[in-house]
């Protein structure tokens, strides 16, 4: 794939290349990170369940009494034309509404127009040898707000828990919240299988609810794989049959170890193919 120096990147309202993408500095975003975001796959140069993720956006937004600076059908028509722009056939679409540029106060100010940014980039695919061993994981400490439902760009919580991850050599960090239980990954949800059964935290503040998680609870309905949403300890993550995160990016990632226990057989097991296997079935019956 060649990237081309065309103007990709929509901000303030038109499309413009790299050097000219640039935001105020009393944008709250930047100063506050007072704004939410969503990250839509591309598949051959289509987005992927593009209404879902336009609808959790529009919530995000509400959630925050916050606008939206066009209409949802006029950011999905810009979500579609990214990738084109940039070439990209395989890769995500990036969103990100902030509250705009106003000086900087805490409380919402009246003169700021919400901003808006749209732009494809290609995918850093994980490994493919991930998905056939599957990879690992380390469980560290839930230290988000109380709002994980909502897709604001606050992300420190889930960068630090990430480095986190990357420092121990894992790819992915779980969150385990005191008094709660096992909610996700820091940037996925999390699924476990016991004796045949799926387990996944419930749609709650505690968690975001994925667009993949819940194509995957679909998918697991439809193969009649009994499903539960419940806050699972994470003695009980290290105890499961078989256990995987799922993202728009990752798509469904078994696990093969978590703090360096092996879950299960320390291999991806028979729930978990079934589910890999129905999802990529799933984005070929959708984009064709
Ligand atoms: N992250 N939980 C968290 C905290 C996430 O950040 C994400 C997605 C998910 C999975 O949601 P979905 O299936 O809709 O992608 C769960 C995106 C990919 C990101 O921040 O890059």
């Amino acid at each position: 794939m060649t990237l081309s120096n065309a103007d990709y990147i929509f901000v303030n309202g038109k499309w413009v290349g790299p050097g000219e993408a640039l935001v105020p500095v009393e944008d709250r975003g930047y100063q506050l990170a007072d704004g939410v975001y969503e990250v839509v796959r591309v598949y051959g140069g289509r987005a992927f369940a593009l209404q879902p993720h336009l609808d959790r956006l529009a919530r995000s937004a509400a959630e925050l009494e916050m606008d939206l600076p066009l209409t949802l059908d006029e950011v999905g028509a810009l979500v579609k034309e990214a990738p084109g722009r940039r070439g990209v056939e395989d890769g995500q679409v990036y969103i990100q509404v902030t509250r705009g540029a106003a000086p900087r106060v805490h409380h919402f100010p009246e003169d700021a127009r919400p901003s808006l940014v749209v732009y494809a980039s290609p995918l850093r695919r994980q490994p493919a040898a991930l998905y056939e061993t599957g990879a690992d994981a380390v469980v560290v400490p839930d230290e988000r707000w109380l709002r994980c439902d909502i897709k604001s760009i606050n992300l420190l919580p889930n960068a630090l828990a990430k480095e986190k991850a990357r420092r121990a050599g894992a790819l992915e960090a779980l969150l385990l919240r005191e008094g709660v239980g096992m909610t996700e990954g820091s940037s996925s949800n999390l699924f476990i299988v016991r004796d045949g059964r799926l387990e996944t935290a419930p749609a709650s503040r505690w968690i975001l609810r994925g667009i993949t998680r819940d194509i995957v609870l679909e998918l697991a309905a439809q193969a009649h794989i009994p499903a539960a949403e419940r806050f699972f300890s994470k003695e009980e993550l290290l105890s499961a049959d078989e256990a995987f995160v799922t993202s728009t990016t990752m798509e469904v990632m078994p696990l093969a170890r978590v703090d360096g226990q092996a879950i299960g057989a320390g291999r991806p097991g028979p729930v978990t193919k079934t589910l890999m296997a129905a999802f990529r079935e799933r984005v070929r019956a959708e984009i064709g």
